[in-house]
């Protein structure tokens, strides 16, 4: 077994100005892909946030020309995460459950998890090169982040199965019609764009930003918990199965996964 990916702190930036804490994917070189340890970063972060009265609103972005490329993949293969305080089962439960606004800027791909994230950011501002997907059954894996339910009442289960099944693509103008996200530009603009709206959403009394966002996500909160549980507890348990080592192995190898035999 390898060692895990080295713990750069780096990798993801935090920081706290004006009522507004900005958390920033840094890991270009690899795509933005993230480690156990940088959602232990995110996970903490959130949690700061979260309990931080002076913090009103939290910005997550990426680079111009990348979001996220999802779940490192050699981390995932090497050390996969296999109780519920995992740093990604901790991320997923904090950002699913966030109760003040999450505003994010996304240029670029954002795979896996990159997409699935913002399924619980309010407010979301996408680089017209943004590029979304969700190959998890192309891994060997299932949905997570709740997605399984939020995908398909966000779109519609045909086009959710083209997302989720087919682990198809779709690009910034189909995201807008979906209504996944609020506003396309140009890549240069969108970390801006999100800074200046969660700035305007920092200027506004807290205590209605979050009961707000409780009483609009309140129809569907108890199932999104639930359905958090349920996908971390399968992707856990498919993350150690032979279709999802397959395709782990054969992205290292730089070569197609062979699903024949599974
Ligand atoms: N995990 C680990 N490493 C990753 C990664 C991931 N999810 N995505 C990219 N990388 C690494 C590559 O291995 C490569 O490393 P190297 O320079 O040491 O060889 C580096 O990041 C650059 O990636 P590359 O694929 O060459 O960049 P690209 O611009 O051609 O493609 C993506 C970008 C995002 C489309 C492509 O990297 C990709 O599809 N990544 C995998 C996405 C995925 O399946 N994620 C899991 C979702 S659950």
């Amino acid at each position: 077994m390898s060692t895990p990916p080295e713990n750069r702190p780096q990798d993801i930036l935090a920081h706290t100005d004006a009522g507004v804490t900005t958390l920033t994917l840094n890991r270009v070189d690899k795509k933005n892909s993230i480690t156990a340890a940088m959602y232990g970063a995110l996970a903490d972060a959130l949690e700061a946030a979260r309990q931080d009265a002076a913090v009103r609103a939290v910005v997550i972005q990426g680079h111009e020309t990348i979001f996220s490329a999802g779940n490192d993949i050699g981390d995932f293969l090497n050390h996969p995460p296999s109780t519920p305080d995992a740093p990604v089962f901790r991320f997923l439960r904090g950002i699913s459950s966030f109760p003040k606004p999450i505003v994010a800027a996304v240029c670029g791909p954002a795979v896996g998890i990159g997409t699935t994230m913002l399924l619980h950011c309010d407010l979301i501002y996408a680089g017209d090169n943004a590029a979304f997907s969700m190959p998890f059954v192309n891994l060997g894996l299932c949905p997570e982040a709740a997605s399984s339910l939020l995908v398909p009442q966000l779109m519609g289960y045909p086009r959710a199965a083209e997302a989720l099944l087919l682990g198809e693509p779709f690009m910034a103008e189909t995201a807008l019609e979906m209504g996944l996200i609020n506003r396309i530009v140009p890549p240069a603009e969108a970390s801006a764009l999100a800074q200046r709206q969660a700035l305007r959403l920092a200027a506004k009394p807290l205590s209605a930003l979050m009961e707000t966002k409780r009483l609009m996500k309140k129809g569907n909160a108890a199932a999104v918990a639930e359905r958090v549980a349920e996908e971390c507890a399968s992707f856990g348990r498919m993350l150690q199965e032979p279709a999802a080592r397959e395709a782990f192995t054969a992205f290292m190898a730089k070569r197609k996964p062979d699903f024949s035999k599974l």
